[in-house]
């Protein structure tokens, strides 16, 4: 079997690393890949759709999983669909719920999902004149498409507010993805994310993570595409999960299934609970989070290959899943720098022992493998990822393969799962 897996960051490398344990699969081909990609199939630079749909054909790939938004957005699995060629995710229609914020809450106010109330703008001059009038802080705007995580501004006063306008809908700092903006009310509480197989009749919960967006330790500093992880996260409770079912999960499939969208893959509910254990879902990712399926993957025991095809042939139904109870957790090494300025080209030192601690698993971001080992090749480098018996042993068991790790500038928060440690 061949398999095709688009993308280069962490999450791919995971998404290829848990491919190659199928004995079936063959080859994999990793469109570009990274470093730590290229020890597990061919990486092959390709750019436009149709390069990589033609490719598809002409290898003859029998399933391709695709990593990041952009493609799903600008139509992937349209093109695959019509070839005939099994894929993981939603079509160019059903991928709306990310990459038009605009589209997600209409359509979450359409079936009841709880979300922060909220109101739509197209034009400056009116959102200028709201904020004007509007009197609670903090307040969320969001750019309506696509910004690669950086669309979302928090915002204090009417100061900010109107810069982050100026910014979005006048300077065009996302282009197109700021024609309109969402503003909606900050919901106050702890963040969780949980990812859902979807196959248009039937869903089924991966375990719940965490992520830890902020640079900084304790949750400061810019935003960045994410410095660690960890699942599960102890904040899905119970009676949070049976929320989450009832109030989101259930309504979204009504509403996948009234509106036609054809969505066979997974869908991210980014969640806000509150103090009284309410979910209100913040965002819609129509992929796997990253840095989140790094720790989430490693704890499924079921084939990803067989759960890829049952959920392209629609047969979720059958799936039984099967989650390692062992916990997980994993640091983000990135360049000194980043989310702003950073270098590349920076030779990695002590892969190998860290690779080869028990528990320990290495997926690769920014890095390129050349003849004498791994140099940095992006902000985020390496996720080390670990396997404990519980949080605390997962911790320890990452941290220490992250001291054998070395590169010059190397950067991690050192306080990745801290608030469930707390508890
Ligand atoms: N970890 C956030 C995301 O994948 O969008």
């Amino acid at each position: 079997m061949r398999v095709m897996v688009i993308g280069s960051g962490g999450r791919e490398h995971c998404l290829a690393w848990k491919v190659r344990q199928n004995p079936s699969v063959k080859e994999i081909f990793c469109i570009p890949g990274n470093g730590g990609m290229s020890e597990l199939g061919e990486c092959v630079a390709l750019s436009s759709l149709p390069e990589i749909v033609t490719f598809a054909r002409e290898k003859a790939v029998d399933l391709v999983l695709v990593g990041p938004e952009g493609p799903l957005a600008r139509g992937i699995v349209d093109l695959l669909k019509v070839q005939n060629i099994p894929v993981v995710g939603p079509d160019r229609n059903a991928a709306l719920l990310e990459s038009s914020k605009v589209f997600a809450k209409k359509f979450m106010e359409r079936y009841g999902i709880p979300t922060a109330p909220f109101h739509i703008f197209e034009e400056y001059e009116e959102a200028v004149a709201y904020f004007r009038r509007r009197s609670e802080y903090p307040v969320v705007v969001k750019a309506d498409g696509l910004a690669s995580g950086k669309g979302v501004y928090i915002l204090n006063d009417l100061d900010e507010a109107l810069d982050a306008l100026f910014e979005i809908m006048v300077s065009e700092k996302f282009g197109e993805s700021g024609k309109r903006v969402v503003v909606e009310d900050f919901v106050q509480g702890e963040e969780a994310t949980v990812m859902v197989l979807l196959d248009g009749k039937s869903y089924c919960f991966l375990p719940s993570s965490q992520d830890h967006k902020r640079v900084g330790e304790g949750d400061i500093g810019p935003n960045t595409g994410g410095m660690g992880a960890y699942s599960p996260a102890p904040i899905t409770t119970p009676s949070v999960w049976d929320k989450i079912e009832r109030r989101i999960v259930h309504p979204l499939l009504e509403g996948i299934q009234a509106e036609h969208l054809f969505y066979r893959g997974i869908l991210y509910l980014g969640l806000m609970i509150d103090q009284k254990e309410n979910p209100w879902v913040l965002e819609f990712n129509v992929r796997l989070g990253d840095p989140e399926a790094q720790v989430v993957l490693p704890r499924i025991q079921n084939d990803w290959v067989d759960l890829s095809f049952a959920l392209w042939k629609g047969e979720l139904d059958t799936v039984r899943l099967r989650v390692d109870a062992k916990e997980a957790l994993g640091v983000v090494l990135v360049s000194q720098g980043y989310p702003g300025h950073y270098e590349v080209g920076k030779k990695i030192e002590g892969l190998e022992g860290a690779k080869e601690r028990k528990g320990v698993f290495l997926f690769h971001a920014g890095t390129e493998k050349r003849a004498d080992g791994f140099y940095t090749a992006g902000g985020r480098v390496l996720n080390v990822c670990a396997l404990g018996e519980n949080l605390a042993d997962a911790y320890h068991k990452a941290y220490e393969a992250v001291s054998e790790i070395r590169f010059e500038g190397m950067y991690y928060r050192k306080d990745i799962g801290f608030r469930a440690l707390k508890k």
